[in-house]
């Protein structure tokens, strides 16, 4: 259990069922993610993670993107929401928005996404199905920087799994999301509290870890 200093406090952004959210909240009760979540921001008033957040305690907002005239001012009302909940990390977590230069522009901090594939192979929507059909024997999970390009920021963490003879788009998507939810709260401690820099499109992590 990790003690001592006041967490990190981090948001997640969801559009749905918000599996991922949930792992992140179990990994802070377990005290493997030293962070406190201090907002779990959603586009759409009907996702189910808005349910966990809510049964967790955890403070709700809800901007509906068709309220906004254009991308820009939507992703201005995400980044005054953000920097108003004092936030230092952004995971986005089955968010279905792209993610503009406004947003980046305005909440300068580390913003991170996770994607159901090994990047640069099969970025956007319906990974598992590309990996499926192209018949790739391995795949996996990445937890990435976000930048204005789709799934193509500087990749935190990666983890493979097999792809199976058998399976469908479905059964590769149940095997990813259950390394999902291990990747996602590693990744997240490893970038609140391991030193890292840029170089180029790496992340670089110095060793040994800080803490
Ligand atoms: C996950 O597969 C994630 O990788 C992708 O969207 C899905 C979200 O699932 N970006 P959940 O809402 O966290 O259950």
């Amino acid at each position: 259990m990790l003690t001592g200093s006041e967490p990190p406090r981090i948001a997640v952004l969801i559009s749905g069922r918000g599996s991922n959210l949930q792992a992140i909240i179990q990994a802070i009760a377990a005290g493997r993610l030293h962070a406190e979540i201090g907002l779990v921001l959603a586009n759409r008033a009907e996702a189910g993670g808005l349910q966990h957040a809510r049964a967790s305690g955890l403070p709700t907002e809800v901007l509906p993107h068709g309220n906004f005239p254009d991308r820009e001012s939507f992703d201005r009302a995400i980044a005054e929401a953000l920097i108003a909940a004092r936030i230092e990390l952004v995971c986005l977590a089955g968010f279905m928005r792209r993610v503009g230069p406004a947003l980046l522009d305005h909440f300068r901090r580390p913003i991170l996404n996770i994607h159901p594939s090994l990047l640069p192979a099969f970025p956007g929507m319906n990974a598992q199905r590309q990996a499926v059909t192209h018949g790739v024997k391995v795949s996996g999970v990445t937890v990435h920087l976000v930048t204005p390009e789709l799934d193509d920021g500087p990749i935190v963490l990666q983890r493979a799994a097999p792809v199976l003879d058998t399976d469908t788009e479905q059964t590769l998507a149940d095997r990813l999301l259950a390394v999902e939810h291990e990747v996602y709260p590693e990744a997240i401690h490893l970038v609140l509290h391991r030193k890292w820099r840029l170089v180029g499109r790496r992340v670089e992590f110095s060793d040994p870890p800080l803490r």
